[in-house]
């Protein structure tokens, strides 16, 4: 059966048949053309194609999209879990949430109680992250997508952390910059912690003062790691420039392109995309396919070949199931 898809949602094993292409830009490749790694589809991203035909007959098929778009069920989460993962990757992605939660959630009642964030307490925590990630991170971030109300900030500080340690490395950085992405992706939103429970746990739409305070949660958490011991630069660029978009329409400064940090653009990337494919029980959930179309859809945002490689490497590349 041909079927039309979107590049994000070329795997390996897929047989591309037709190619819709702008034309002006690369090398069209000839076809057919049999998807053997995540180069084959950078290839095609950066001849700018489109969409492309596959043939399902002859080569893999979509498969999982549209799952959790729909209702939601535990037992449904599970099944999806163990269909992509080992046993024994769950139960150690799981072992590694449960022996990190505590901290992260000492250091975030810390914060509310008014203490300052120790740098030493989110380098160590981070480092059990980057001891997990390569193993079991994709597990990791797979289980964290599922969050309860109670576990919403801590959850998606860690699976923000694992994603941006994941990304790092699929961009071959080194590991003390990685390390430091680590740190930013566990701390960049701590500056939520000191905005007033009701707005944060808010369902309805937040009033205008509402949404420039939520607005006010990068410069606050930035104020917060600054007077931390210590706080390397660069994790307090992931905190206060998080938000900051590719084309300068973001907060809390409007910087553009390569004027923002690039930690902090990976950080966006990373952050974005955990939020919306997070699941919660009883919210619609994005599907990744759904998520990442929204992204590449969404242009200005993001650092453009920070969001390709991130597409390529991780998505498409299997490093996010
Ligand atoms: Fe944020």
């Amino acid at each position: 059966m041909k079927k039309r898809i979107r590049l994000h949602q070329l795997r390996t094993g897929m047989l591309v048949t037709e190619l819709e292409w702008n034309g002006s830009a690369g090398t069209a490749p000839a076809l057919p053309l049999l998807i053997s790694s995540p180069l084959d589809v950078d290839h095609l991203m950066r001849a700018q194609v489109i969409s492309v035909v596959i043939d399902t007959r002859r080569g893999a098929d979509t498969g999982g999209a549209g799952r959790y778009a729909g209702g939601f069920s535990h037992v449904q989460f599970e099944t999806d879990l163990l269909s992509k993962f080992s046993a024994r990757e769950v139960e150690n992605a799981r072992q590694t949430i449960e022996n990190t939660a505590p901290h992260v959630r000492r250091m975030l009642s810390d914060i509310r109680m008014g203490a300052a964030i120790q740098f030493e307490g989110a380098s160590q925590t981070v480092e059990s992250l980057m001891a997990a990630a390569g193993q079991n991170s994709a597990a990791l971030i797979g289980l964290s997508r599922l969050k309860e109300r109670d576990q919403v900030t801590f959850l998606h500080s860690i699976a923000v952390s694992a994603l941006m340690i994941d990304f790092g490395r699929s961009l071959k950085l080194d590991e003390e910059a990685i390390h430091l992405l680590g740190i930013g992706g566990l701390l960049h939103d701590f500056g939520k912690m000191l905005l007033p429970r009701a707005i944060l746990n808010k369902k309805g739409t937040l009033t205008e003062a509402e949404r420039l305070l939520v607005r006010s949660h990068p410069l606050r958490g930035y104020e917060l790691l600054k007077r931390a011991e210590n706080m390397p630069q660069t994790v307090l660029d992931i905190c206060l420039y998080h938000h900051e978009q590719y084309d300068g329409t973001g907060y809390p400064r409007g910087l553009q392109g390569a004027g923002i940090p690039r930690p902090a653009r990976i950080a966006a990337i990373c952050d974005v995309y955990e939020a919306m494919t997070t699941i919660r029980p009883y919210k619609r959930a994005w599907t990744q396919s759904e998520a990442i179309g929204f992204m590449l859809d969404s242009p200005g945002h993001f650092d453009p070949e920070l969001l390709q490689n991130f597409v390529s490497r991780m998505v498409v590349g299997g490093v996010l199931a």
